[in-house]
C-alpha cells in the first residue's frame, strides 16, 4: 500500500512538540494546524492542473492552474476537526463532510454516531484523522465515503501504527495514506507507541 511518511525538518520539529506531554492544548492546536498544512500540501501534490495563459506586466506566459475537480475534506470527529482548517485555508472551494466515530474505551472498537456528507461522486476525497491506531475508525470512514460515491479516497493522518496501516490495506487495498509518522506498535489498550496519547483530549483539553 502506498504509505507516504512526511519527510521535512519542520514537520519533525512540530511532531516532537506534539508528542511532548507538557505541550498545552492551545499550543497543541496551533501545532496541529501547522502540521496539517504541510500534510495538506503533500497529500494534494497529485491533483490535476490545466494550462492557463496570462499576461504578466512584461509578457505573455503559460502557467498551470487547478482544474475544477471538487475537493472534499472529511474529518473523523472529533480529533479530525483539527485538520480541517489547513485544507479550507489553502483550497477555498473545498467542501467539508463529517463522519462521527468514537472508540469504546474497553474494546477500542469505533461506534458511528454521526454522518453528514455532500455527494462524493467525481470528487477528490481526503479523510483526515490524526491517529491511525487499530485502523477500525479509518476502515469505517472509508466504507462510508465509498458508499457515498468516493473513488480512491486518500487518508491523511499525523501518527500511524503498522497495525492500522495493515487493517486499511486488508479492507481497502491500495488506499493512499499520508502520515507525519509511522510509529512502532500499539500497546495493550490500543494506544500508539510512542504516539502522543489521546489526540482529541489533548486538542480540546478534556
Ligand atoms: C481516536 C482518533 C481516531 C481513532 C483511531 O478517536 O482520533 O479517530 O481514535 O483509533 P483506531 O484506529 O483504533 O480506530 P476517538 O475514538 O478517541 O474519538 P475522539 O476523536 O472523539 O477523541
Ligand atoms: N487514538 C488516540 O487519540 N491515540 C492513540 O494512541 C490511539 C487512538
Amino acid at each position: 500500500m502506498p504509505v507516504h511518511v512526511l519527510d521535512h525538518p519542520l514537520a519533525a520539529h512540530i511532531l516532537t512538540h506534539l508528542r511532548d506531554q507538557t505541550t498545552k492544548p492551545a499550543t497543541f492546536r496551533t501545532l496541529t494546524y501547522q502540521l496539517g498544512l504541510l500534510l495538506a500540501i503533500e497529500a494534494t501534490a497529485e491533483i490535476e492542473t490545466e494550462a492557463k495563459t496570462v499576461e504578466t506586466p512584461l509578457e505573455r506566459v503559460t502557467g498551470r492552474v487547478l482544474t475544477h475537480q471538487p475537493l472534499v475534506v472529511v474529518p473523523i470527529l472529533r480529533a479530525g476537526l483539527g485538520m480541517v482548517q489547513p485544507f479550507t485555508d489553502i483550497f477555498p472551494d473545498v467542501s467539508v463532510g463529517y463522519v462521527g466515530l468514537e472508540r469504546d474505551h474497553a474494546t477500542a472498537v469505533a461506534r458511528s454516531y454521526y454522518c453528514k456528507l455532500p455527494p462524493l461522486t467525481g470528487c477528490h476525497v481526503f479523510i483526515v484523522d490524526p491517529m491511525l491506531a487499530t485502523g477500525g475508525s479509518a476502515v469505517q470512514a472509508l466504507d462510508v465515503v465509498k458508499s457515498h460515491g468516493a473513488v480512491a479516497p486518500t487518508l491523511v493522518c499525523i501518527v500511524s501504527a503498522p497495525e492500522g496501516v495493515a487493517e486499511v490495506e486488508k479492507h481497502h487495498p491500495g488506499t493512499v495514506i499520508h502520515t507525519a509518522a509511522l510509529d512502532r506498535a500499539l500497546n495493550a489498550k490500543k494506544y500508539i507507541l510512542p504516539g502522543l496519547g489521546d489526540f482529541g483530549d489533548r486538542l480540546y483539553g478534556t
